[in-house]
């Protein structure tokens, strides 16, 4: 008898058919990382991105079966939940707004997406990203390496473009890392930045540095500003799938992932970016970086911020 784990693809279940989300299936099926299940609230849509990738795969040569569907029975066994379901923030809508809606969402999704798949690893993208990690670890009861979110490969991406920009030098030879949470808060790490080992500290001054970290923090916002219609998705998708990849090829890359900490940093039962080990069972491990007096007060605040809002969260989600 055939082995049944040679014939099935690994799955992906992606929460959420917009922009991120069906950019996000994309990436994977392109990658020939895993089959597809793309799940929205709106009928027709997701089935209708599905049929388009499907028709793209002659084309772009895998194999990826990509499914849409409104149903979570059709997400079953998924080795991989990524939810990017929600609303952006709107003009007149205040943050509360936007924390009552995503949460109530997130948490549906995630109670929802784990019933089906209990042997899931989840990946959190919907904003604000920290806060809503936190409430979809709750919603599963998994254990904190099972469920993580996205942005500091978004924001590291983004710091590391500018970086390249400025100095005119291919964006792969940029390395570096920000921390913290997603938002004006976040702890770009300008001294662990190097281009090919060299710190970035050699080859630019110190004002240059603090603009391309200015930029970074305000690397959603200018997105936004230009395009008006919505938020980034290309780079989102790209970030998620680096994630996805980690852990289904088990490559135990070390990348900034928002992780529930029990102490580390002097941080407890709050979600926020540091640099992790992602492999096939998840976070493998947390990477305690040594931090001086300044960064480690910035990651305070970032954490403060981030626990401020779940707080408020739990208080809108209890009634
Ligand atoms: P979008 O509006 O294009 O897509 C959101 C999708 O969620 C829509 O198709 C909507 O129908 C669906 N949806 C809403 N409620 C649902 C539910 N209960 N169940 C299933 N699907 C539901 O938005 P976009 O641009 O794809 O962004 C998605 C989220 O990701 C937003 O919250 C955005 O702020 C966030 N984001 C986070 C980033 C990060 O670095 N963590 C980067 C970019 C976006
Ligand atoms: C971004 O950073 C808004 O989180 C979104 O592009």
């Amino acid at each position: 008898m055939i082995s049944p784990i040679l014939c099935r693809s690994p799955r992906v279940t992606i929460v959420g058919a917009g922009r991120v989300g069906s950019t996000l299936a994309q990436r994977i099926a392109e990658k020939n990382l895993a089959d597809v299940v793309l799940l929205d609230i709106v009928e027709g849509m997701p089935q209708g991105l599905a049929l388009d990738l499907m028709e793209a795969r002659g084309i772009e040569l895998h194999h990826r079966q990509i499914i849409g569907t409104n149903d979570y029975a059709d997400t079953s066994d998924s080795e991989i939940v990524v939810i990017t379901a929600g609303i952006p923030r709107k003009p007149g809508m205040s943050r509360d707004d936007l924390l009552k809606i995503n949460a109530k969402i997130v948490v549906e999704a995630a109670k929802s997406a784990i019933a089906h798949s209990p042997n899931a690893i989840f990946i959190v993208v919907t904003n604000p990203l920290d806060v809503m990690t936190y409430l979809a670890w709750e919603a599963t009861g998994l254990p904190r390496h099972r469920v993580m979110g996205m942005a500091g490969v978004l924001d590291s991406a983004r710091f590391e473009t500018f970086i390249a920009l400025e100095l005119g030098v291919l964006p792969a030879d940029v390395k570096a890392m920000v921390l913290g949470s997603h938002g004006d808060l976040m702890v770009p790490l300008s001294r662990y930045a190097t281009v090919n080992g060299i710190p970035i500290t050699e080859l630019l001054d110190s004002a240059t540095i603090a603009r391309l970290v200015e930029r970074t923090r305000n690397g959603g916002a200018e997105i936004v500003e230009l395009m008006r219609t919505g938020g980034a998705f290309f780079a989102p998708a790209s970030a998620a799938s680096v994630m996805v990849e980690s852990i289904l090829l088990n490559q135990s890359r070390l990348l900034p992932v928002a992780t529930y900490l029990q102490g580390e940093y002097g941080l407890d039962d709050v979600v926020i970016g540091v640099p992790c080990r992602l492999g096939c069972g998840g976070i493998e491990k947390v990477l305690e970086l040594h931090l001086t007096d300044g960064e480690g007060e910035a990651l305070q605040m970032s954490a403060q911020s981030v626990r401020n809002n779940i707080n408020r969260a739990q208080e809108i989600l209890n009634g």
